[in-house]
């Protein structure tokens, strides 16, 4: 059995990226693994500081729940982070999670064994794969930067709304791709 966590970073409860992390959530426990989806817009975590004092400690001196949720992360075998597409970036409240993972930049596995299995970027765009595959790459690199083992290429789902995410191909294969490779 394999722990997954979903870090869905939209604000929309009922929107695209809730539906997909939703059909994950149902799905995966019926092949034997567990789905934890965390809701980054609930989250209180506040901006980065800079101040580097995480480089020494490796703890935030911010108290607020980005150190829960680094020990979620840690105590998961797959990460997968979700967020819709706001002009051209992942939306801010996941762009302050992801400068907040700095925090847990210490040591050979900062984030223990788990394995970013999969970034899903959704956007209006039907040729949202092409217009952000910049922004996809971004985030994949700076994952292995904090050495979370073996991003794949990520995926890119354009074209959805909460009406059509159960019913999309894209969806289907996406999340096939992602049982596939957790029953490796
Ligand atoms: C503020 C804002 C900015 C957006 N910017 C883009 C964009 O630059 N390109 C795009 O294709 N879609 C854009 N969208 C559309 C969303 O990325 C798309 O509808 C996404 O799938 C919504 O996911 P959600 O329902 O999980 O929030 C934007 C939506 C909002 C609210």
């Amino acid at each position: 059995m394999s722990k997954v966590i979903i870090l869905n970073g939209s604000p929309r409860k009922n929107g695209v990226d809730a539906g997909i992390a939703s059909m994950i959530a149902e799905e995966f426990p019926e092949a034997g693994h567990s789905v934890d989806v965390v809701e980054v817009c609930d989250l209180n975590v506040k901006g980065c500081l800079g101040c580097m004092a995480c480089r020494k400690s490796g703890t935030c001196v911010q108290k607020d729940d980005m150190a829960d949720l680094i020990d979620k992360i840690r105590a998961s075998d797959l990460l997968v982070l979700m967020s819709p597409i706001y002009f051209g970036a992942e939306t801010g409240q996941t762009k302050i999670v992801l400068d907040r993972f700095t925090s847990a930049f210490k040591g050979e596995k900062p984030f223990g064994n788990v394995r970013v299995s999969s970034v899903l970027l959704t956007c209006a765009d039907k040729n949202g794969a092409v217009a952000y595959d910049a922004t996809l790459k971004r985030i994949l690199f700076e994952m292995k930067c904090l050495k979370i083992a073996d991003p794949d290429g990520g995926r890119i789902i354009g074209g959805l709304s909460p009406e059509t995410v159960r019913d999309s191909p894209a969806v289907r294969e996406y999340i096939d791709g992602l049982l596939t490779q957790l029953n490796q």
